[in-house]
């Protein structure tokens, strides 16, 4: 079953300033302003001060940017750039759209919203997903794809996701996930998760390619826990090739790739059994380097032309497949190990998202220039048709009779849910009654009280009333005798 999806994904982020860059930059202030007198005058403070770095990058929209905008100042223009003759062009003032753009201040909760999470919905249901992070070095990949323990990136997030969901289709399904994280090092696979000292083959571990790709040999782990996943990153991290190198402290000097593998089986005992599996891939590549920009030497240099040699593969892979618009042609994932780890992303059944990392200032105004076109270039792929990955096993009876012992110990936990809550009900009802049997009790003892403090007053207020009805019934016989006619005569 297919699933229309756009073709590959490309959404750019532009790092904030760091701290070098913003001591560098111009004051953000107004050419003009109007003053409390109603006058426009120039603030006191000039734009033309002593800056030696501009910002290159014009966020428009969340989808559209201008690279190198037009300085609309022309005293502060011909600092920067000094003469030119009449009719060149000053400013490369270039728009790019993408699918979106986030600026500087974007926090990793909305760049995770807006890449990674629209995938992970179609995860548990069988379509693959890849995200990859592309840039020049020092530009944010690691930050953005990892983060930091305190500001976790997208794989901390896309896992919280991913487990909050198994959780709720538990009931249901049987989800299996395991885990996988390698490194390509100069053109060699390492096992991230391996215990150092674990024996690898000569030039690494090697690619196995059929229906999928495969790397063989690497240890998997199966967490239960976004937190399980953040500890296995963590420890992969701190194995991965490092170093600090002119443009970055922390430039990463591999491809990191972790491979989430998810399977789903539905709770049934039917003879056949349908499974959805899926692979999110998330991988960190190494930043592309000038070598003249980063003064690398020695190792650094040799990594920096490994690294550059399997983007390179990429952008021709890229190019290919912009160029084939969906007939089948030679595509040259074979030239790198990256290219060959990406095959299915980039052209195979797969949804990808490409975070383009890019720094905001003219300390990297050609890499972000390069980045961007790249970018650009790989928003025209259009071959894909995405469908889902479902496998009808059929069973035999082993595994029909292990379906009913499954299902039996599901139906066990079931009953006992249902009589601990009958129990339960039971217990509500029981303390309901007795609650119920005090409060009559204590009524009846209140009217038994009331009714011994108004008796002797009843009694006394009887008494009363029945020697007042003797007291008029006597003084009535009087009345009548002192109005008889004789006593009146006598009178
Ligand atoms: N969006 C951001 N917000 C805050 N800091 C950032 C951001 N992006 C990057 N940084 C900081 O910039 C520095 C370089 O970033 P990072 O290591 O992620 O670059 P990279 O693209 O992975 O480089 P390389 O290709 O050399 O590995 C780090 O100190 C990182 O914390
Ligand atoms: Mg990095």
């Amino acid at each position: 079953m297919a699933k229309p999806v756009p073709d590959l994904e490309n959404k750019v982020r532009v790092r904030p300033p760091t701290a070098w860059e913003a001591a560098r930059l111009p004051e953000r202030v107004y050419d003009a302003c109007i003053r409390t007198d109603g006058a426009l005058s120039t603030p006191a403070k000039s734009v033309t001060t002593q800056s030696s770095l501009r910002d290159i990058v014009q966020i428009i929209d969340d989808r559209v940017l201008t690279f190198d905008p037009q300085e609309r100042d022309p005293s502060r223009a011909f600092v920067e750039r000094g003469f030119l003759p009449p009719g060149t062009k000053r400013y490369k003032d270039r728009r790019f759209i993408f699918d979106r753009v986030f600026n500087g201040e974007a926090a990793q909760q909305d760049v995770y919203q807006g890449t990674a999470k629209p995938l992970l919905k179609n995860l548990l249901d069988g379509y693959n997903a890849t995200i990859f992070a592309y840039g020049a070095t020092g530009c944010g990949k690691t930050h953005t794809i990892s983060g930091t323990d305190a500001d976790p990136g997208v794989i901390y997030l896309a896992m919280a996701d991913l487990f909050r969901e198994i959780e709720d289709r538990k009931e249901d399904y049987d989800i299996d996930v395991v885990v996988t994280f390698l490194e390509i090092y100069n053109e060699e696979i390492r096992d991230l998760l391996a215990e150092p000292g674990t024996p690898t083959p000569r030039g690494g571990l090697q690619i196995r390619e059929d229906k999928s790709v495969k790397v063989v040999g690497l240890v998997e782990h199966r967490p239960r826990t976004a937190d399980e996943v953040k500890q296995i990153v963590l420890l992969g991290n701190s194995r991965r090739t490092q170093s600090p190198t002119h443009a970055n402290e922390t430039s990463s000097r591999s491809h990191a790739v972790l491979q989430v593998h998810v399977t789903q089986a539905p709770h049934t005992a039917s003879l056949s059994e349908t499974r959805t599996m899926a692979t999110l891939s998330i991988i960190d590549l190494a930043g592309s380097e000038r070598a003249a920009a980063t003064t690398n030497m020695g190792q650094r240099m040799v990594e920096g032309a490994n690294i550059n040699k399997s983007l390179l593969a990429l952008g021709n892979c890229i190019n290919a497949l912009c160029e084939s618009g969906g007939a089948t042609r030679h595509i040259p994932y074979r030239n790198s190990k990256l290219t060959r780890l990406l095959k299915f992303s980039l052209g195979g059944n797969c949804k990808t998202v490409m975070i383009v990392c890019v720094a905001p200032t003219s300390a990297h105004f050609d890499d972000t220039h390069n980045t961007l076109i790249y970018a650009e270039r790989a928003t025209r792929i259009k071959t894909k048709v995405v469908t889902r990955n479902v496998l009808n096993v059929n069973r035999h009876v082993g595994q029909y009779v292990e379906a009913i012992n499954r299902l039996n110990i599901q139906v066990e936990e079931l009953k006992e849910q249902l009589a601990g809550k009958r129990d339960a009900e039971a217990e509500k009802e029981r303390r309901r009654k007795r609650d119920a049997a005090v409060e009559v009790e204590r009524a009846k003892n209140d009217l038994l009280e009331k009714f011994e403090h108004v008796q002797a007053p009843i009694v006394d207020g009887a008494t009363c009333s029945g020697k007042l009805d003797v007291a008029e019934a006597k003084l009535k016989v009087i009345r009548r005798r002192t109005r008889s006619p004789a006593c009146s005569g006598r009178s």
